[in-house]
């Protein structure tokens, strides 16, 4: 089975199977923006979970490279925009991490905005409809919500987000933010839509594909410090990643976990530089301590490099939509076809 057939399998059976009802919490953004997991387990159980969970991951494996990645002719190269030259960066760090136990806390909107390019782009009617619609609302209110004018969250002086309410960490949150916000407005554009609607008032795509920028270029150093909180990119970026693998040096030793703390606990810059990595980020004062010990604002997450990664394919390069058609395009029908008729009746 592909990536594309089994993530549409999970989103029939999803499709198919919960009553509408399962869905009436949705009523509220809150439920969506803040702690998907815990709702979600008392309202689905887990085998929707698990569900989710292999659709969430195959969001990020399959649908962007799906979407944002066609195979395309270029006969000249213009250079490359600050998207695409961050994300070679952000997939150096991606690629280099061995495969560990996700744990992708940001499942539920993930599903809900892929849920609506099933709705846009193949219509599927009764008996999913009922339920596509009222995802489909949720989106456009979580969408609502990124906008400054609602103030649904408050931002720093610079200008990010606080999608996590001034906690600590708060970039794994806004990059992910960016990337669906970019992936909604690609859906309405390629299905010949110019905005959505925020109570009486009318939107364009293009103000979500601002508030991604924005998000992202503040990521990539457009903010007061002038710091890029990805590794690598730019000229001024954290130097105390708290990372094994960057702070321990390379001397043929093996240490054990607490051998590696000696290295932790050093004042000293790492000795590998950790390309790619998305640090956790500043604080809600737009502050940042580039200290090794303090995972609040120097740990970099597979979570918050798999959403950086999502945001910066969807913003980088030519602008050449989705294609509306190759994730589908595996799709077996949704029902089964009525098998044929009886040859007729021979003596
Ligand atoms: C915004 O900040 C104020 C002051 O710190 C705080 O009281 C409020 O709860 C915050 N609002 C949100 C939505 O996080
Ligand atoms: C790329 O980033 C640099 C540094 O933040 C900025 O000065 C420049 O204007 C950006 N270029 C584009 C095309 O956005
Ligand atoms: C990280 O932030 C949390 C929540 O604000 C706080 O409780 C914790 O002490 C901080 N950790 C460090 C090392 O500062």
């Amino acid at each position: 089975m592909t990536p594309e057939m089994s993530t549409t399998a999970a989103i029939m059976v999803m499709a198919r199977n919960l009553p509408p009802k399962a869905f009436s919490f949705l009523s509220t953004s809150e439920w969506i923006l803040h702690s998907e997991v815990e709702r979600g387990q008392k309202a689905f159980g887990g085998r929707f979970l698990a569900i989710t969970m292999i659709a969430a991951v195959i969001i990020i494996s399959g649908v962007i490279i799906i979407d944002k990645v066609p195979p395309r002719h270029h006969h000249s190269h213009p250079p490359p925009d600050n998207y695409t030259l961050a994300l070679h960066k952000a997939l150096m760090f991606f690629n280099a991490q061995k495969l560990l136990p996700p744990r992708w806390d940001k499942k539920f909107s993930f599903v809900q905005v892929l849920l609506n390019r099933l709705r846009l782009f193949l219509s599927p009617g009764h008996p999913a409809e009922d339920i596509l619609l009222i995802l489909h609302r949720s989106s456009e209110i979580m969408m609502c919500s990124y906008l400054p004018v609602f103030t649904s969250f408050n931002r720093t002086k610079g200008g990010l987000i606080q999608l996590n309410h001034g906690r600590p960490q708060p970039l794994q949150y806004v990059v992910n933010a960016a990337f669906l916000a970019t992936l909604y407005s690609d859906y309405l554009e390629a299905a010949d839509t110019p905005g959505w609607y925020c109570g009486p008032n009318f939107y364009s795509i293009e103000v979500l594909r601002e508030f991604a920028k924005t998000q992202i270029n503040y990521i990539l150093g457009e903010n007061p410090r002038k710091m890029s909180y990805v590794v690598g990119f730019g000229n001024l970026y954290p130097k105390h990643v708290h990372h094994r693998g960057a702070s321990i040096p390379n001397n043929r030793v093996i240490y054990n976990c607490k051998g590696g703390w000696k290295w932790r606990d050093s004042p000293k810059p790492n000795p590998n530089i950790v390309v790619g990595a998305m640090v956790a980020g500043p604080d809600k004062n737009d502050e940042f301590r580039d200290v090794r010990t303090n995972y609040n604002y120097t740990e970099p997450t597979l979570a918050g490099n798999a959403g950086l990664v999502a945001a910066l394919v969807a913003l980088s390069g030519d602008r050449t939509g989705i294609d509306k058609n190759t994730i589908f395009s595996a799709v077996p029908p949704m029902f089964p076809t009525a098998p044929p008729p009886p040859a007729p009746w021979k003596p």
